[in-house]
C-alpha cells in the first residue's frame, strides 16, 4: 500500500502548534494511509511547548506522527527590530537551510525503508512563509495551515490590495476599512496591535503576500459558521481553501497537564455545583491582566455573585514568555476576597481549559478570545463574553459579536494599556452572559449542534477534508 507523508512547521507557540498536532491526528484518523512529520522549531523563552511536545512524543509511540527538532538557531536580538512579528518571521526565516536538510533526510531514509512512500505535501503556517521557497526548492506541494478565521484569512488576503489604497499607517487611520470578508465595515480600534507598528504591518504584510503562492488553505472553522466570509475567499485568485473544523484537542490538555493535583481539585469542586452556574474566567496562555484590573475583575464578582472558576496569571514579563501564575494570590486579589467568595469561587494558575468548558457545571466563558477558546466553547455551547488581549483576538471579538451575534460584548477593543475595565462592567457583562434568556446563548446553542453536525460523515467539514485527501493523494 502506498504511504502518504506529510511535512509540517508551526511558529513556536502552544495555541498555534496544539491545532496542528490535532490536525495531524485527524487526518490520520481519517485516512490511514498518511504519515505524519512535524518540525519542532525550539524557543527556549517557551517551555510550555517542550513540555507538550514531550508528552505528544511520549504518547503517539503508537501514531504515525513523528516529531522532528530543529538544530537551534539565534533568536534575531530585538534591538533590530521592533515587533514580535519580525522576530518570529526572521526567526522562522533562519531555519530554512535545517528545514531543508530534515526535510531531505526524511525522504532519505523513507526511500531505504519503503518504496511506496510518497512525500505529498509541506504544511505551513501564518508567519513561516519563507518555507514556501524551501518547498519550490524541494519540489514539494506545499499548503497553509492557517490558526485563526476565515474573516481573518481574509483581511489578511486584503492585505495586498488595501496596502495599495493607504496613504497613512494603520495606526494614524481615523476611518473604518471595508473588507471583503467582513459585513461590517472594521474600525481601526480592533486591528491587532502588532499591526499598527510599522515593522508588524510590513512582515504581516510580506507573509499575506505569499499566502496565495501555496497550493490550498486549510483553516480551522467550518462553513455554517463563516459562509459569507469563506464564500468571499472563494476566487480565481486565491488557491482552494478548506475549511475543516472544528479541530479540537479535547482531551489532550488535561494529559499533559503541569499540576495534576490542581486540575483533579477544580474537577471535583465543579462536580459540586449546579449545572450551568458557574462563569469560567480565563484570559489565554500569554494574556495576565494587570494587579490593577485583577481587583476590578474581582469586585464585579463579588457585585454580580455569581460562581466561579478564575485562571488567573500574570502578565508575561519578556519577549514570548508565557504568563506565569501569579505566586502570592492574596497581594494580588483585594483584602479578603479568597476567604468572601471560598463558598463560590475558586481562583487556580493555569488549566487545561477544555476540559473545565465540557464541565456540565459552566454556564459561561469570559475569554481572551483566541481563536482554540472560541471553537472550543461553541463546541459545548458555552456563551463567551469578550475580553481580548493580544495578537487577532480584537478583530475575532468584534466577528463574534458584531458581525455573527455569537458573544456577549465586554469590550472589542480592549489591549495591553487599555483603560481598565471597571467592576460595574464586569458585573454588567457577567449579568447577560448568564441571562438563560439571552438570544446570544440560543444561538450558540444552535451552533454548537450545527459544529458537530460539520464534522459527521458527510458533514461540511467532513467533505471538505475528503476533498484536501484527494488532492494530496492525487
Ligand atoms: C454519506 O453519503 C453517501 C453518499 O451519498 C451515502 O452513501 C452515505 O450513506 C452517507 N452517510 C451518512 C452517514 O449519511
Amino acid at each position: 500500500m502506498t504511504k502518504f507523508e506529510v511535512v509540517f512547521i508551526t511558529t513556536p507557540a502552544i495555541g498555534q502548534l496544539v491545532p496542528i498536532v490535532e490536525f495531524a491526528h485527524h487526518l490520520i484518523n481519517c485516512d490511514p494511509r498518511f504519515s505524519i512529520t512535524i518540525l519542532i522549531v525550539t524557543l527556549p523563552q517557551r517551555p510550555l511547548v517542550n513540555t507538550y511536545v514531550q508528552s505528544c512524543v511520549a504518547t503517539s509511540a503508537s501514531t504515525n506522527i513523528n516529531f522532528v527538532h530543529l538544530l537551534p538557531v539565534e533568536l534575531p536580538s530585538p534591538d533590530q527590530l521592533q515587533s514580535s512579528i519580525g522576530c518570529i518571521s526572521l526567526f522562522a526565516e533562519r531555519h530554512k537551510p535545517h528545514v531543508k536538510q530534515a526535510i531531505t533526510n526524511l525522504v532519505a531514509t523513507e526511500s531505504d525503508l519503503d518504496s511506496d512512500r510518497r512525500l505529498v505535501g509541506f504544511f505551513i503556517d501564518l508567519f513561516t512563509t519563507s518555507m514556501i521557497d524551501v518547498a519550490n526548492e524541494l519540489d514539494i506541494p506545499c499548503y497553509l495551515y492557517f490558526q485563526s478565521t476565515a474573516e481573518f484569512l481574509g483581511f489578511m488576503l486584503h492585505l495586498p490590495v488595501l496596502d495599495t489604497q493607504l496613504t497613512t499607517g494603520l495606526a494614524e487611520l481615523d476611518t473604518e476599512l471595508v473588507i471583503p470578508s467582513f459585513v461590517n465595515p472594521v474600525p481601526p480600534s480592533v486591528l491587532p496591535s502588532v499591526m499598527l507598528e510599522k515593522d508588524g504591518y510590513s512582515f504581516f504584510l510580506q507573509n499575506a503576500r505569499r499566502y496565495v503562492e501555496t497550493k490550498g488553505i486549510i483553516i480551522n472553522t467550518f462553513s455554517e459558521l463563516e459562509p459569507h466570509a469563506l464564500n468571499s475567499v472563494s476566487t480565481s485568485q486565491v488557491p482552494p481553501v478548506y475549511p475543516i473544523g472544528p479541530v479540537l484537542d479535547l482531551t489532550g490538555s488535561a494529559q499533559w497537564h503541569p499540576d495534576r493535583a490542581q486540575h483533579e481539585r477544580i474537577m471535583r469542586w465543579l462536580d459540586d455545583q449546579p449545572p450551568s452556574t458557574v462563569v469560567f474566567l480565563c484570559f489565554g496562555s500569554m494574556g495576565g491582566v494587570s494587579g490593577s484590573q485583577v481587583r476590578e475583575i474581582a469586585f464585579g464578582l463579588e457585585l454580580a455573585g455569581v460562581r466561579f472558576v478564575w485562571a488567573l496569571h500574570e502578565p508575561h514579563k519578556a519577549q514570548f514568555g508565557l504568563s506565569d501564575d501569579y505566586m502570592s494570590l492574596e497581594k494580588v486579589l483585594p483584602n479578603g476576597f479568597l476567604e468572601r467568595t471560598s463558598k463560590i469561587g475558586l481562583v487556580c494558575g493555569w488549566v487545561s481549559q477544555v476540559s473545565i468548558l465540557a464541565h456540565k457545571a459552566i454556564g459561561g466563558f469570559i475569554s481572551h478570545y483566541g481563536w482554540n477558546s472560541i471553537l472550543e466553547s461553541l463546541w459545548y455551547g458555552i456563551p463567551i463574553a469578550t475580553w481580548p488581549i493580544y495578537a487577532e483576538q480584537q478583530i475575532n471579538a468584534f466577528q463574534m459579536v458584531k458581525e455573527l451575534g455569537l458573544a456577549i460584548e465586554i469590550r472589542l477593543d480592549y489591549r495591553e494599556g487599555s483603560d481598565l475595565v471597571l467592576a460595574n462592567e464586569v458585573e454588567r457583562g457577567i449579568n447577560c452572559l448568564m441571562d438563560y434568556d439571552n438570544e446570544v446563548r440560543k444561538k450558540v446553542k444552535e451552533m454548537s449542534k450545527k459544529s458537530r453536525v460539520a464534522m459527521m460523515e458527510n458533514g461540511s467539514s467532513y467533505v471538505s477534508l475528503r476533498a484536501l485527501i484527494q488532492e494530496l493523494v492525487l
